[in-house]
């Protein structure tokens, strides 16, 4: 298949577009935005490409989402092309509140109603609420970073991190986000759902990382100039490579007392 061409886009001698480039133009246009969307559908970043069931759902309702409203934009496509091809019959439909009442109220409220119920149903596979929870590890964001400290089965902080999370694979973590300053949004596409980290509150979220696949969180708020650098990796590693980065990031506590 023939790629966009980078050079396809000039004018003619007296400077117009011609058809040829007009035409090159928009099948580069629709190359573009076809790679584009494709690039979306993978990545460290992306909500398309889910490694845990909370994503897993959102990516499913947002695939559902998708093809009902192409289905939905095929249909008012093909009532305007009846309607600008009905030439000069012009005659007005013999009971036109049928379409009024089945397309402009019917429709909308069975489709939107429908939408609810699933993701009503759905929804405890998003928050994870009565899933066992087998680690807690709080979450601090501030301008500009994040610090995840993880809480051991007493509660005291067992390891600390910056900018890094370190997750045990096949283990449901509930993450308690707050923030130091303004307000952040902690977020990793490719596991769940994002969740506010606001000054003087704790929010909270359970998530599940099933593959050891490369991923990123970002920071999903406007913080501030240094936003959309507050990154951080995600770490999902198998059980022994888990207890050796406990140990490698292991609060010191005869040094700084246990964290509370
Ligand atoms: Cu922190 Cu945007």
């Amino acid at each position: 298949m023939k790629g966009p061409r980078c050079g396809a886009i000039h004018g003619t001698r007296n400077g117009t577009i011609g058809y040829r480039d007009r035409h090159r133009r928009t099948r580069g246009a629709i190359a573009t935005a076809g790679a584009t969307v494709l690039c979306a559908c993978a990545g460290p970043q992306s909500a398309l490409d889910p490694a845990g069931p909370a994503a897993e759902t959102i990516a499913q309702t947002w695939w559902l989402m998708f093809w009902a409203a192409i289905a939905i934009w095929v249909l008012v496509l093909a009532l305007l092309l009846y309607a600008l091809l009905r030439g000069r019959d012009t005659r007005a439909l013999a009971r036109p509140q049928r379409l009024i009442v089945g397309g402009g109220l019917v429709l909308p409220t069975v489709v939107l109603a429908a939408l609810l119920v699933y993701g009503t149903v759905h929804s405890s596979r998003v928050t994870g609420l009565g899933e066992e929870v087998d680690l807690v590890i709080e979450v601090t964001g501030r301008q500009w970073q994040w610090e995840f400290h993880y809480r051991d089965g007493d509660g005291a902080a067992a390891a600390i991190s910056i900018d890094e999370l370190a997750l045990p694979r096949g283990r449901m973590v509930e993450f308690h986000v707050t923030s130091a300053d303004v307000i952040h949004s902690f977020w990793i596409p490719r596991l769940g759902g994002k969740i506010d980290a606001i000054p003087g509150r704790v929010n909270r979220l359970r998530l599940r990382a099933d593959r050891a696949a490369p991923m990123r969180g970002q920071c999903a708020e406007f913080c501030g100039l240094e936003h959309a650098h507050m990154v951080f990796a995600v770490r999902v590693l198998e059980e022994d490579a888990w207890d050796d980065w406990l140990r490698a990031h292991a609060v010191d506590r005869t040094a700084s007392g246990a964290a509370p």
